[in-house]
């Protein structure tokens, strides 16, 4: 007899995104009409090309592992030395941040890094996360069997939820209660809020007083527009001894379907066994990367190089302001309709309070039905989330007008 893992039982339908695609399909398969003029501001998916730089790396890497002298098989399982340089250089170094090239581990993504990261911590550990949040970081504790059942609003049992609210500016504070794993997201999907360095301070000082791990998801750093944000956890004296950093290329780069990202885990960083003795995290990560992954494929891993060379740095600043230029015609859009707005700022998405005795699903078939436009309902994000939903700037500019001369138009019939 085989036991399955009674775990991804205790989850709540499915996972955000395919549960919208799953409605959107039956929208556009019942309103033949209508889905041909369906805008899609849901999933934050990119939509610009990659840029060339990449192209031509890609191309030049395709080209060298067609003669059998410069063929490559198997590459390291934590990336290639050239990325991991490139990398630990560009984004750290350079920077005044001190992270090692072999503290970089090259991977296919920051939402499979953020769920396999539970692969070397243990079973007891208190996690807490942001209200409203990203639901990778929930599911697959759920999936882990860390938490409890979920209740009708879809909060577990045994999770620490961190409320963010209007009155917080959607950053939460950090706790009275101890936690031992917390993850931070910023700038924040869903809610595009940003931590400031004294914010980030806090957690710091949180953490390495109850010898907690923070788990900092800076996947939309390249969005930040403000100055004195910090880009990485790093910039906070002490982080080495209580962070692992997440970054992607799939929104700076355009990376989301060609797979790459990095998580830094300091050498610095340690944990407690069952039995109390302080352990290095940095070789668990490496073991697991090790036995479990082969690595990113040779040809993506040069694209992603070449992201920071010169022309590779002006093209991802291109595509950046395009999304950020996208991010201000949606905002100015839904202010000017009498709208709430958060977010746009320093990040992709805009978080949007519903008009009135709407809530967050209502909202969704509201906006799918009456103007054909898909956004993320807010409470898909967790309870905190209701009465909110998410614009996408992922798109192209003429398809953000026509988005943003949709809603001022519904929200005026509010
Ligand atoms: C989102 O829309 O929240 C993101 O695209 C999800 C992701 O990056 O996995």
């Amino acid at each position: 007899m085989a036991y399955l893992n009674d775990n991804y039982l205790k989850l709540r339908a499915g996972y955000l995104f395919p549960e919208i695609a799953r409605r959107v399909k039956a929208f556009c398969d019942a309103n033949p009409e209508s889905a041909k003029r369906l805008i899609r501001c849901g999933i934050g998916d990119v939509t610009e090309a990659l840029p060339e730089a990449v192209r031509l790396a890609m191309h030049q890497a395709v080209d060298e592992l067609g003669v059998r002298d410069s063929f490559r098989g198997y590459g390291p399982e934590q990336g290639y030395d050239f990325l991991r340089h490139a990398i630990a250089q560009n984004d750290y170094r350079n920077n005044g941040l001190d992270v090692a090239d072999d503290e970089i581990f090259v991977s296919d993504g920051s939402k499979c890094d953020c769920g396999n990261i539970l692969d070397i911590l243990g079973h007891n550990n208190r996690i807490a996360v942001m209200d409203p949040v990203y639901p990778v970081y929930v599911d697959t504790n759920v999936m882990a069997g860390h938490t409890g059942e979920a209740d009708a609003s879809g909060t577990y049992a045994g999770l620490l939820y961190l409320p963010c609210t209007e009155s917080n500016n959607f950053v939460a504070d950090v706790p009275e209660e101890r936690a031992d794993v917390v993850y931070l997201c910023f700038p924040n999907n869903p809610t595009g809020s940003v931590a400031t360095r004294a914010q980030l301070e806090s957690w710091v000082a949180y953490a390495l007083k109850h010898r907690a791990l923070l788990l900092y998801d800076a996947a939309y750093e390249a969005y930040i527009s403000e100055p004195g944000i910090p880009h990485s956890i790093y910039e906070i004296p002490g982080a080495r001894e209580c962070a692992i950093e997440f970054r992607s290329f799939s929104k700076n780069g355009g990376f989301t379907g060609t797979r790459c990202a990095f998580t830094v885990v300091p050498k610095t960083l340690m944990a407690t066994t069952a039995s109390g003795e302080s352990h290095p995290l940095h070789p668990l990560w490496n073991r697991r990367m090790s036995t479990k992954f082969n690595g990113v494929p040779y040809i993506v891993q040069r694209g992603a190089e070449a992201l920071y060379s010169e022309p590779g740095k002006a093209q991802v600043a291109a595509l950046i302001s395009h999304y950020m230029g996208n991010a201000a015609l949606l905002r100015q859009a839904a202010q000017e309709a009498g709208l709430h707005v958060w977010g746009g700022v320093n990040a992709p998405y805009l978080w949007v309070r519903t008009p009135e005795g709407v809530n967050s699903w209502q909202m969704f078939d509201r906006m799918l039905h009456e103007a054909n436009v898909v956004i993320t309902p807010g409470s898909g994000f967790g309870s905190a989330g209701e009465g909110y939903f998410r614009i996408s700037a992922f798109k192209s500019r003429a398809n953000v007008e026509e988005v943003a001369r949709r809603l001022k138009t519904l929200a005026h019939r509010a």
